[in-house]
């Protein structure tokens, strides 16, 4: 015990073993903290490079009547100024027509704004509104209502990048009036698709009843 003891203080004084200083320590730490930094550095600049390079669609950049290609809320009928808000406010998330901006190209922003995007399509589709049931467009309608009026929809996080996709009081009163009245439209026509079916059956019913009655009170 002594003796190993002895032998590590002879170790430790040998002068002829350098020895890590502490400063040699930290200038270690330095060159890896600064490597790190030239890594993301590289990283960085190279997916801006790429973003800018790779080919980009959809990018007008203007929200013209050009821009995007897809009928939405095809099947209903929408005054051209609600048609126009949808557009605005809504179809980059809830529609085919998403205007992708610049850095939606760039990790880590890019994965989210994607995500965000699948999200509100898979809810709510607005380029294929012809295709849901009257119940589902029933259940837009209502919640559109619900999202719009509480400024759930369109997300603040989406409005402080597309200040022009705020809702003014005027287009929030519009969107509500006109998802109310399609709403009743459409039940309504329910209603009367109901009535009618009744109606339909009801005579054939009867004409076969007093039809058989008829016959039964011949013979
Ligand atoms: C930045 C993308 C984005 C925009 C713009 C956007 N939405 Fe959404 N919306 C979403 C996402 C994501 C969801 C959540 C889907 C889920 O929960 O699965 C959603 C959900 C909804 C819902 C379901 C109710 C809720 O609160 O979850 C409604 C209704 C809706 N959006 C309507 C609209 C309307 C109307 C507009 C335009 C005024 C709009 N959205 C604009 C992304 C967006």
């Amino acid at each position: 015990m002594t003796m190993e003891f002895a032998d590590l203080r002879c170790f430790d004084n040998s002068s002829t073993i350098p020895q890590p200083t502490p400063a040699s320590n930290e200038t270690d730490m330095l060159l890896s903290h600064s490597a790190i930094w030239k890594s993301a550095f590289i990283a960085t600049t190279a997916a801006v490079i790429l973003a800018f390079a790779l080919p980009t669609r959809n990018q007008t950049g203007l929200r013209g009547p050009t821009f995007g290609d897809r009928q939405l809320l095809a099947g209903s009928k929408v005054p051209k100024p609600v048609l126009t808000t949808f557009q605005r406010s809504c179809q980059d998330c809830h529609s085919a027509n998403t205007n992708w901006p610049w850095y939606s190209r760039i990790p880590p922003v890019s994965w989210k704004i994607h995500e965000d995007v699948a999200q509100g399509r898979k809810f709510m589709d607005l380029s294929k509104w012809d295709t849901y049931t009257d119940g589902e467009r029933s259940g837009f309608l209502l919640a559109i209502v619900t999202a719009t009026q509480s400024h759930t929809m369109p997300p603040p996080k989406y409005v402080w990048m597309h200040t022009t996709a705020k809702l003014s009081d005027a287009e929030l009163h519009s969107i509500r009036s006109w998802a109310l009245a399609e709403r009743s439209v459409m039940q309504r026509a329910k209603r009367s698709r109901n009535t009618d079916q009744t109606s339909d059956l009801a005579p054939t019913k009867k004409t076969s009843s007093t039809g058989t009655s008829a016959v039964q009170g011949i013979f």
